[in-house]
């Protein structure tokens, strides 16, 4: 099974993700969970991967809390998105357990170094702060990993939290850069796959009708994400971002892209964060990202109900 890593920001979507791996301990070992700030503060994300891990029934995982802010910049949070608690929707129980106290940057360099090269898989759903703070500090973890995959960017639909950023890389340009350019094999979900995956009424209820707390809480956070999303979108469900980074190490052959470059924009205020993509290859820089286009959204949907399912 992979070994990985989650660095994270939870978020509704960024629990149906680590719940969808949680369950898989057959295809997916995970040896921590560290934890960044983004949709909502640091004390928030960590206290949420507590309760998701204990929701779960898989308090064994350790999580660390990682950065309370970006790179170089203030933190911009998504309340308005995640409400308050940024896990608004289900009635979590309080955690029982608390975080391990080794820092989330500290714990990443150290188990990849611990580890044999090309064995650790990175899964990046949040800004890349805590990312981009190990491969400054630890250059050599970059080519160590297996693979970093991650959400964020877009190129065919652009933005989310501005016209031309989508939310991590706007949070933390400067990390995302740095990421892109250490050398690591990256794989990239951004919008142009996640918007793909709506998390429509009937999708919602599969989750429910699985009749576990687990599926009940899910289906309380989707309900929630809704909310806003379909909003703004106009569309028949919400996208469900961050759980297409599961679904690419657990189903791979469900997903289309091609490799490209990929800088990230951090001079411009108009652009900050902006992901661009050389999709066609106009300008010869090298390939240094798996960009993924397209999914099969009911194989999804189907994936992550059945996942869900496997937990208390
Ligand atoms: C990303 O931003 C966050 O709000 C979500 O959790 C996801 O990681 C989508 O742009
Ligand atoms: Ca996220």
């Amino acid at each position: 099974s992979e070994k990985v890593i989650f660095d994270t920001d939870p978020g509704q979507d960024d629990a149906v993700a680590l719940l969808a791996a949680l369950a898989s301990p057959e295809a997916i070992e995970v040896l921590g969970i560290v934890t960044v700030a983004g949709n909502i503060p640091l004390s928030h994300t960590t206290r949420n991967a507590l309760s998701l891990v204990e929701l779960a029934g898989r308090t064994d995982v350790p999580v660390h809390a990682g950065c309370e802010r970006p790179m170089l910049r203030p933190l911009v949070t998504a309340e308005h998105v995640h409400g308050p608690t940024g896990l608004d929707g289900p009635d979590l129980p309080p955690p029982v357990v608390t975080a391990s106290p080794q820092h989330g940057v500290d714990f990443l360099i150290d188990t990849i170094r611990a580890h044999p090269p090309q064995t650790i898989r990175l899964l990046a759903l949040g800004p890349l702060t805590n990312i981009g703070v190990a491969v400054a500090k630890a250059p050599d973890i970059a080519a160590r990993l297996k693979d970093i995959v991650l959400m964020g960017g877009g190129y065919f639909e652009v933005g989310n939290i501005t016209p031309a950023a989508e939310f991590n890389f706007y949070v933390d340009p400067e990390a995302a850069s740095i990421v892109f350019a250490s050398g690591a094999a990256i794989t990239v979900l951004s919008l142009d796959v996640t918007h793909q995956m709506r998390a429509t009424r009937e999708r919602i209820a599969t989750f429910r009708d699985l009749s576990n707390r687990s599926g009940a809480a899910v289906a309380a956070m989707l309900d929630f994400s809704e909310g806003f999303d379909v909003e703004k979108y106009q569309w028949e469900g919400a996208p469900l971002h961050d759980p297409c980074v599961t679904a690419f190490v657990l189903a791979p052959e469900t997903f289309t892209g091609r490799a490209v470059n990929v800088e990230i924009e951090t001079g411009s205020a108009l652009t900050r964060g902006m992901s661009v993509v050389d999709y066609w290859g106009v300008t010869g820089r090298p390939k240094n990202a798996f960009w993924v286009r397209s999914g099969d959204a009911d194989a999804y949907f189907a994936l992550l109900a059945e996942r869900v399912g496997r937990l208390p």
